[in-house]
């Protein structure tokens, strides 16, 4: 079987050229991402797989699904970029649940501590030998209260590391799940909180959910962090809320915009991005290019994952990680989906 990759980093391939040969997938990589200007690329192969920023919107999967293709493999966990109802019917869309929810809690982690301890200034400054602690100021994690949206696979091992450095936790979640957590409503979560964490889906429900509104609710000095999809916040909003003083960090891996910079080098070119460019020159913002889960360990569970999905589903089994728009629970699609909704 041979699949079009989309999107394709130096660091991908070695993982899926070893999982793809055990199984006989084999794996023709793209740079570029799929849009419906290169959705034509597919044509000839039997699947496509592609990653967070790619577009699986109508008009690609028409290309695709014109050019014969019936099973798109996504390499990560969310799917906020694919029309799934608009694949109902046509195209298979299968997933890698969880890669390592380690990788994504442990870098929200480390982003928080880099900012409350300052590090980003402190390796500046004695890269140049200025040893003054001058503005490196920092506070204690120990006691404060962070609060935790969406509290799965991943919002649960952050406060797990929380709970390490004797944080208070209050969190909230559409579906609670978390034992022995104090769940609140996002309100008082919004205005109790000294630092906010991230870690709900993107979805209708959840875009811009820290926009101008909820950041008036927000504690001032509050450290904002968003390890999980950039429009999550409305940036904008954000920077307005960094102007004013009301928010006091923010430690970001996704960006709303992010999909036309992110992964990609623009050293020596004017970004323009000014919302980005702004947010990235203050003092008290951290910016990582969406490298949460960017682990050994994860690279290889994704490919692992991602050639299994695909050799369950050209072997005509069920594959468990399939997203079914129909059954409305796109995480536990029922075992007889295949006959049901296809
Ligand atoms: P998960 O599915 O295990 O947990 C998501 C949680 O959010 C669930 O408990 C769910 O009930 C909750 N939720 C759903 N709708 C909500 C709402 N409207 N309000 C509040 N909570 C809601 O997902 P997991 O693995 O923990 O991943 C979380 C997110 O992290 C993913 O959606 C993805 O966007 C992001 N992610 C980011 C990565 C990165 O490299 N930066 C890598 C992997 C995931």
């Amino acid at each position: 079987m041979k699949i079009a990759f989309f999107d394709a980093k130096d660091y991908d391939i070695p993982s899926f050229e070893k999982y793809g040969k055990e199984k006989g997938i084999e794996f023709k990589y793209f740079e570029t991402k799929l849009s419906a200007d290169t959705a034509g690329l597919a044509r000839g192969f039997d699947g496509v797989c592609v990653f967070v920023n790619d577009t699986v919107d109508r008009p690609v999967i028409d290309i695709l699904y014109d050019a014969g293709i019936r099973v798109i493999a996504l390499r990560c966990a969310g799917y906020n970029n694919v029309d799934l109802s608009y694949c109902f019917g046509r195209i298979h869309v299968v997933r890698v649940p969880a890669y390592s929810p380690y990788a994504v809690a442990e870098h929200t982690m480390a982003l928080l501590l880099t900012s409350v301890r300052r590090i980003h200034k402190a390796y500046n400054r004695t890269k140049d030998f200025n040893f003054s602690l001058s503005g490196l100021t920092g506070f204690d994690l120990h006691g404060k209260t962070v609060g935790v949206v969406g509290t799965g696979k991943i919002g649960k091992i952050f406060i797990d590391l929380c709970r390490g450095f004797g944080m208070n936790i209050l969190a909230y979640d559409k579906f609670p799940s978390a034992e022995g957590v104090d769940y609140v409503p996002l309100d008082e979560l919004l205005g109790k909180s000294d630092i906010i964490s991230l870690h709900c889906p993107l979805t209708e429900e959840t875009y811009h959910l820290i926009g101008a509104e909820a950041i008036e609710k927000l504690k001032k000095g509050v450290i904002l962090l968003n390890t999980s999809r950039g429009a999550l916040i409305d940036a904008e909003a954000l920077l307005d809320g960094i102007k004013q003083r009301k928010i006091g960090a923010a430690c970001l891996d996704v960006y709303e915009e992010e999909s036309d910079l992110f992964f990609r080098d623009f050293s020596g070119h004017i970004l323009e991005d000014d919302v980005l460019a702004r947010l990235i020159s203050m003092p008290n913002v951290i910016v990582t290019s969406h490298q949460a889960f960017l682990t050994e360990e994860a690279l290889g569970n994704i490919a692992e994952t991602t050639v299994q999905n695909l050799a369950t589903f050209f072997g005509g089994g069920i594959c468990e990680n399939e997203l079914c728009y129909r059954c409305g629970n796109v995480e536990t699609c029922m075992k007889e989906r295949r006959e049901k909704c296809f």
